[in-house]
C-alpha cells in the first residue's frame, strides 16, 4: 500500500487555494492581493500590509537543518496542534475511519477526531506504577480489528508522553511501524523531546515513509505564544497537508521570532536551558517522593511529573490558595488522584514545594 492510499480519496490531487502569493509571480509594483500600499502605523518592520510566505523558506531550511530531513519533509504550522488538525481532515473520513489513542494522552488528538466526526479507538498505556508503557502489541490488535469496522488511519504514539512523562523507546517505535506495515500512519508527537535523553523518532523516517513526527517549538524553544510547529513526514503526504491548509497559516512577526529562537547560538541556548529543566525535574521529584501525601511521582522524560496523592484535592485546591496553578488530571482514565506539575524555575519549584510541605504541616 503507497502512503498516498491513506489520504481521503478526494483530497490526493486537491491542490488547494491558489493565493496571490502562491503564484510565484515577480514584480516591483504589487498589485495583485488587494492589500494597503501603506504600512500601519503600528507596525515596527513596516512591512506587515503584505501577505506572508505562506511556507517561509528561510525558516523551513533552518528547522529542517537543526532536525537533520529533508526540507520538502517538513511542514510549518499554528503550532503542532493545527499539524494533528490537518493530519486528522486530510486521513479521515467522516463517519468511516478513526484514530487511535494511548490513554491517558494529550487531548488535542481526540479532539481533532471528533470535530472531523472520526471515530477513536482507545489502547490505554499500562500502569507499572512508577511509569506508563505503550501497549505495542495491544495496539496492533486494536489495528487488525479496526479494519472491519472503522479503519484505523492514524496511531499516535506520544513520546515522551502528556501527561505521563515516559519516552517510548526507539526500538517499541520501530516494532510497532514494522507491525503496522503502512495500513495506518504512525505519528509520534515528540514535543517535549529536548528534554529527554532517547533518540528521537526523526532517525526513523528515512526508513518508513508512513511515520510521521511533530515538533514544536512552544516548549523547550519558549515560543509558545508565537505558535510555531513542525510536522515532518514524507513529501507526497506534505504536500497534502500544505494543500489543505489555511493560505498564509504563519504570521510574520511569529516567523521572524521563531528564525531568531532557532538560530545556532539560541539553539545551544534552549539545549542549555532544557538540561537545568531536567536537573530540577530531578531535584523536584525526589522532594515531592519525600513528602507523606504523596502516593506516586512517575518517572519523567519530560519538564512536567505526574504525581499521585492521597487527596488530590486538597492538594490542587491548597495549591492554588497560595498562588501555584497545576494541571488537574483527574478526568483521564486512570489518573483519579493524579495532578501534573510543570517544572518551573528554581524559585517556582520551591514555592510549589513549600505550598504542599505547608498543606503536610496543615493537616498533621
Ligand atoms: C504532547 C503535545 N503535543 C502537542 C502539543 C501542542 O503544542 P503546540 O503549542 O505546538 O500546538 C502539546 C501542548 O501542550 C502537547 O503536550
Amino acid at each position: 500500500m503507497s502512503l498516498l492510499d491513506l489520504v481521503r480519496s478526494d483530497l490526493r490531487d486537491f491542490g488547494g487555494y491558489g493565493s496571490a502569493r502562491k503564484t510565484g509571480l515577480k514584480g516591483s509594483v504589487w498589485l495583485n492581493a488587494n492589500e494597503s500600499p501603506w504600512a500601519s502605523p503600528a507596525d515596527p518592520g513596516q512591512s506587515l500590509n503584505r501577505y506572508p510566505e505562506p511556507q517561509p523558506a528561510a525558516l523551513k531550511a533552518r528547522l529542517a537543518a537543526l532536525y537533520k530531513v529533508r526540507e520538502d519533509s517538513v511542514l510549518m504550522t499554528r503550532g503542532s496542534d493545527e499539524g494533528i488538525d490537518l493530519l486528522t481532515r486530510a486521513l479521515c473520513r467522516a463517519e468511516h475511519d478513526a484514530v487511535l489513542i494511548s490513554p491517558p494522552t494529550f487531548g488535542m488528538y481526540a479532539v481533532c477526531a471528533r470535530v472531523q466526526n472520526a471515530a477513536v479507538v482507545s489502547v490505554p498505556l499500562v500502569d507499572t506504577g512508577s511509569a506508563f508503557r505503550l501497549d505495542v502489541d495491544a495496539v496492533l490488535r486494536a489495528l487488525e480489528l479496526s479494519v472491519a469496522k472503522a479503519p484505523i488511519k492514524i496511531i499516535y504514539v506520544c513520546s515522551p508522553a502528556n501527561p505521563t512523562g515516559a519516552a517510548v523507546a526507539l526500538s517499541e517505535i520501530e516494532r510497532l511501524l514494522i507491525g503496522v506495515a503502512g495500513r495506518a500512519i504512525v505519528v509520534v508527537d515528540e514535543a517535549y523531546a529536548e528534554y529527554s535523553e532517547g533518540k528521537s523518532a526523526l532517525s526513523l523516517r528515512p526508513r518508513f515513509d508512513f511515520l510521521v513526527v511533530l515538533r514544536t517549538l512552544s516548549k523547550a524553544y519558549a515560543l509558545a505564544g508565537a505558535r510555531l510547529g513542525i510536522t515532518v513526514a514524507d513529501p507526497a503526504l506534505i504536500r497534502v497537508l500544505n494543500a489543505i491548509a489555511p493560505p498564509y497559516p504563519l504570521a510574520q512577526p511569529a516567523v521572524a521570532l521563531a528564525l531568531e529562537a532557532v538560530a545556532e547560538s539560541a539553539a545551544d541556548e534552549a539545549r542549555r536551558r532544557a538540561g537545568r529543566i531536567v536537573v530540577e525535574r530531578e531535584r523536584v521529584a525526589a522532594a515531592l517522593a519525600g513528602l507523606s501525601g504523596v502516593l506516586a511521582v512517575y518517572a519523567s522524560d519530560a519538564n512536567y511529573l505526574l504525581v499521585r496523592f492521597a487527596d488530590a484535592e486538597a492538594a490542587f485546591q491548597g495549591l492554588l490558595a497560595s498562588g501555584v496553578v497545576v494541571r488537574d488530571q483527574r478526568a483521564q482514565p486512570g489518573l483519579g488522584n493524579a495532578l501534573r506539575i510543570t517544572i518551573g524555575s528554581v524559585e517556582e519549584n520551591d514555592a510549589l514545594l513549600s505550598a504542599l510541605k505547608a498543606l503536610e504541616v496543615t493537616r498533621a
